[in-house]
């Protein structure tokens, strides 16, 4: 059977999309939990304060990742039926957000290799998502958190790091999260020894959770038929390691890198890579093309997939599918798969959902 055919067999022969059901499903993609994919080990006991392993802590550590793929059959009604849209639902993860992946990452190399542990605190500069991903590891592992953030970021995400226990400082909003990451580095400058700085934009261990999870999952969970990654631009990790991870399986699946059409936007998590600090992370060859999303487009796109989908989402999600929509109207053939970061359920006192 080939690859037109599974799609089709998936949902373009129903007339309503609305009546796509489970039963429905191509046989060879696997939506669902149960992947081949690496699971977080436990916790090797470390050195010092920081006693930790045990199966508590594992449990909660091996829910992150193996998020499932869902096809968008409302937004895609009229599109081809050559041409599916699947989302990768990162907001399931247990912090909620694609984040838990990197931060589990980081903090599992820095106790590897003895950066963390002995008392030390660690700490970064965070849009939101990271630092809850930190938080939430903190308080199952047994490690201080300290983290700095823009002042202008929604309540929910306030609390819910200070829910986990991290010690929050909150900075210049109109420094954005570069103003955040400079106060950072003073900080371990002048007490080095405290702290470690977990930097999440230059850490290699950031890209290397995706390569080792999200992109085997979404080859996987495709059948090995995805022809379009799209993904949000932020530290650029998602995109670097579930990218390199692709086109090491197949060169000819294209990258699409989505960002904000200018520095000042409002949409959390994404950067505008002409006017930022680029990510020491990120290596440009990797992302085959990027794609530009205002601020106004994304919040509809994510009012528009809570209403037409039923899958409440982040404002860079919204992104993520107004490009990979986008990019599905100029295509004849294609497997797009766009990552969602986040769901919407800690940006709800935003002045956009409010409104
Ligand atoms: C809501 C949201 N979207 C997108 C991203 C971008 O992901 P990455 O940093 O892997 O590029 C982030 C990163 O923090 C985020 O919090």
């Amino acid at each position: 059977m080939t690859h037109a055919h599974l799609i089709t067999a998936h949902h373009r022969t129903q007339t309503d999309p609305t009546l796509w059901t489970p039963d429905k499903e191509p046989a060879k993609f696997d939506t669902g939990v149960h992947l081949h994919t690496p699971v977080p080990m436990p916790l090797q006991q470390t050195a010092g304060a920081l006693a930790v392993a045990s199966t508590s802590t594992s449990s909660l550590l091996t829910l992150i990742g193996h998020t499932p793929l869902v096809p968008l059959l409302r937004l895609t009604a009229d599109l081809p039926s050559t041409v599916s849209l699947y989302v990768k639902l990162e907001g399931l993860n247990p912090g909620g957000s694609v984040k838990d992946r990197a931060a589990l990452s980081i903090v599992r190399e820095a106790l590897r290799t003895g950066q963390l542990g002995a008392g030390k605190t660690l700490l970064d500069a965070t849009s939101g998502n990271t630092g809850i991903a930190y938080a939430m590891l903190g308080a199952a592992m047994g490690f201080p958190v300290r983290l700095f953030m823009p002042a202008n970021a929604t309540q929910e995400r306030v609390q819910i790091m200070r829910a986990y226990g991290a010690e929050l400082t909150l900075t210049d909003p109109a420094a954005g999260i570069d103003g955040a990451r400079q106060q950072v580095h003073d900080l371990v400058a002048a007490e080095p020894d405290l702290y470690f700085h977990a930097d999440q934009y230059n850490n290699p261990a950031n890209p290397l959770a995706h390569y080792t999870t999200t992109g085997p999952e979404i080859w996987q969970q495709t059948g090995q038929q995805i022809t379009h990654f799209v993904a949000g631009l932020g530290t650029s990790g998602t995109m670097m390691g579930t990218g390199r991870y692709l086109h090491e399986q197949n060169p000819a699946i294209t990258l699409v890198g989505v960002q904000p059409d200018t520095a000042k936007h409002g949409i959390s998590g994404l950067k505008h890579l002409a006017t930022a600090d680029i990510p020491g992370i990120y290596t440009p060859g990797i992302v085959d093309r990027v794609m530009e999303v205002t601020t106004e487009e994304a919040q509809v796109m994510a009012s528009t997939i809570a209403r037409q989908e039923g899958i409440f989402v982040g404002i860079s999600a919204g992104a993520a599918v107004a490009a990979a929509l986008r990019l599905a109207r100029t295509l004849a053939h294609g497997v797009i798969i766009a990552l969602l970061p986040d769901g919407g359920f800690k940006y709800v006192s935003a002045p956009f959902w409010a409104n």
